[in-house]
């Protein structure tokens, strides 16, 4: 069969001259470009791949198109850090020019064997709009970060009987001895799958079978992508993206989702055992999460702070989407905790504290920055509607909404006037416990604003593109409330 051609799928290699100086000046001057997330110089960003803290140093990945926010050929770009704080950008770490990738180089993770990183992705192959196939690919990198691509690549060549080209996104993990990879699969009967191959040196796989995931997903469920697996706290945890799930009340909100699983894996017998799932965050822009141990042998995750299938306001300015701050795991009474890492304390600038007490109406506790962390304590609630606004300014806003009687907080990004994704809705929600007080954590980053609610149990990722002088943030409710406040500038 031919291979498929678009001009979007060329790659660095091909570009004109001048024409990566271009893109990059274009895009430089954007005052929506954050400082201490992960962004791309320009182009388009998606998933976060090959995720590890190696040779004493943090390593990110990241799916990239260089020729515009669109979903054109994929390279891995690649960003180093001593600290997760400061990141270099290195050479881009995977160009694909062989035919075994012939379309992009798709999303992957990564584990060290023989003290080297193994880095395992799809060679993407399309031969028409609708038709394709795959690859599993693999690079290593040594220790003086030098990647070449395994010579005998690839090392899984196109799908296994009984599922379609859509087979995809590696995560290989060892288990007594024996090296495991998942991959995100869809089957004939177009519904979403795992299956799994396994090996003993982690460059010679065989197929094994399909994971039998006892998750009673529904059969619109068309694909499952991203797939990723750790022990954490004794639980065995399972982190899958899902596509085609129907939206609920207060759940699948996004066109894709992302869904954790808590319970116990038995490889060799090919099974999950599910005690329980749920989002893992309930924000509008994020996806494709992947999880990697550091240097303290925590567990950290990064997701893509996007979402497929939209444009966002960026796009103008010749750069698309972010990955989220790096999060530490906790299982903790069966829910998977999402806290900001550890490291994040040391940008805290200038720091500013206060208490507020209202009785029904709102009031300012904090400006003047868009790039900052606020803790705040929401006590004494005696309210049934509370909450506050982000970004504010006369005429802009991010509302997040606490409901009592309800029992649900939502977030409305309705008000700005860059406001985008119309067609998926301006508001996510979900249930939550509410009490007599809520606690928070936020980042905010120029365009994006993650909230972590009451210690991580309950997450709102979202990418927000405000004016300059939208920069208020106010408490409001419709009866009393008290409250404190910690501020901290993160960027000087
Ligand atoms: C998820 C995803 C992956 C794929 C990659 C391509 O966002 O669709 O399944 O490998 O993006 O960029």
């Amino acid at each position: 069969m031919n291979r498929y051609t678009e001009p979007k799928y060329r790659t660095i290699l091909d570009a004109k001259e001048n024409e990566l100086g271009q893109l990059q000046e274009k895009s430089a001057s954007s005052a929506w470009k954050p400082a201490y997330h992960i962004h791309p110089g320009y182009g388009l960003m998606n998933d976060p791949n090959g995720l590890a803290y190696y040779n004493g140093e943090y390593h990110v990945f990241y799916q990239w198109y260089p020729f515009g926010p669109t979903h054109g050929m994929k390279h891995w770009a690649h960003v180093k850090s001593k600290d997760l704080l400061d990141w270099d950008r290195l050479p881009t770490a995977i160009v694909p020019v062989e035919n075994y990738e012939s379309h992009g180089a798709y999303s992957g993770a990564s584990i060290e064997v023989d003290g080297e990183l193994y880095l395992y992705y799809t060679g993407n192959i399309k031969y028409s709009a609708e038709e394709r196939s795959a690859n599993q690919c693999l690079a290593i990198m040594d220790k003086d970060g030098v990647i070449r691509k395994y010579e005998q690549n690839p090392i899984i060549e196109g799908v296994p009987e009984g599922y379609t080209g859509h087979v995809r996104d590696p995560k290989v993990f060892m288990k007594n001895d024996t090296y495991y990879m998942l991959l995100g699969a869809q089957r004939s009967n177009l519904t979403g799958a795992i299956i799994v191959y396994e090996s003993s040196n982690a460059r010679d796989w065989s197929f094994k079978g399909e994971l039998e995931l006892e998750l009673n997903l529904p059969d619109t469920c068309y694909m499952l992508e991203c797939p990723d697996y750790f022990e954490l706290n004794g639980q065995d945890v399972f982190v899958v993206s899902p596509q085609g799930l129907e939206a609920g009340k207060h759940a699948y909100q996004n066109l894709y989702n992302v869904i954790y699983v808590l319970g116990k894996m038995d490889i060799e017998n090919l099974t999950f055992k599910v005690e329980s799932h749920h989002e893992l965050d309930k924000g509008f822009d994020f996806y494709a999460p992947q999880t990697f141990e550091g240097k303290n042998k925590e567990r950290l995750l990064f997701g893509w702070a996007g979402m497929g299938e939209m444009d966002y306001p960026s796009d103008k300015e010749g750069w698309a989407h972010c990955l989220t701050i790096p999060r530490e795991l906790d299982v903790v009474d069966g829910r998977l905790i999402q806290k900001p890492a550890r490291e994040l304390e040391k940008l805290r600038l200038e720091p500013a504290e206060g208490e507020f007490s209202l009785d029904q109406g709102s009031t300012g506790i904090s400006t003047g920055s868009d790039q900052y962390e606020l803790v705040l304590s929401l006590e004494s609630i005696e309210s049934e509607i509370f909450g506050l606004q982000l970004c504010s300014s006369e005429a802009e806003r991010l509302v997040l909404e606490f409901n009592r009687t309800e029992q649900t907080v939502t977030l409305d990004r309705e008000n700005f006037a860059d406001a985008f994704g119309a067609e998926h809705g301006f508001e996510r929600s979900s249930d939550l416990e509410i009490g007599d007080s809520v606690e928070l954590q936020i980042f905010v980053d120029r365009s994006i604003v993650e909230i972590f609610i009451n210690g991580g149990k309950t997450v709102f990722t979202a990418r927000v593109f405000p004016h300059k002088e939208s920069t208020g943030i106010k408490v409001f409710a419709d009866g009393k409330m008290r409250g404190t406040h910690s501020h901290y500038r993160l960027v000087s």
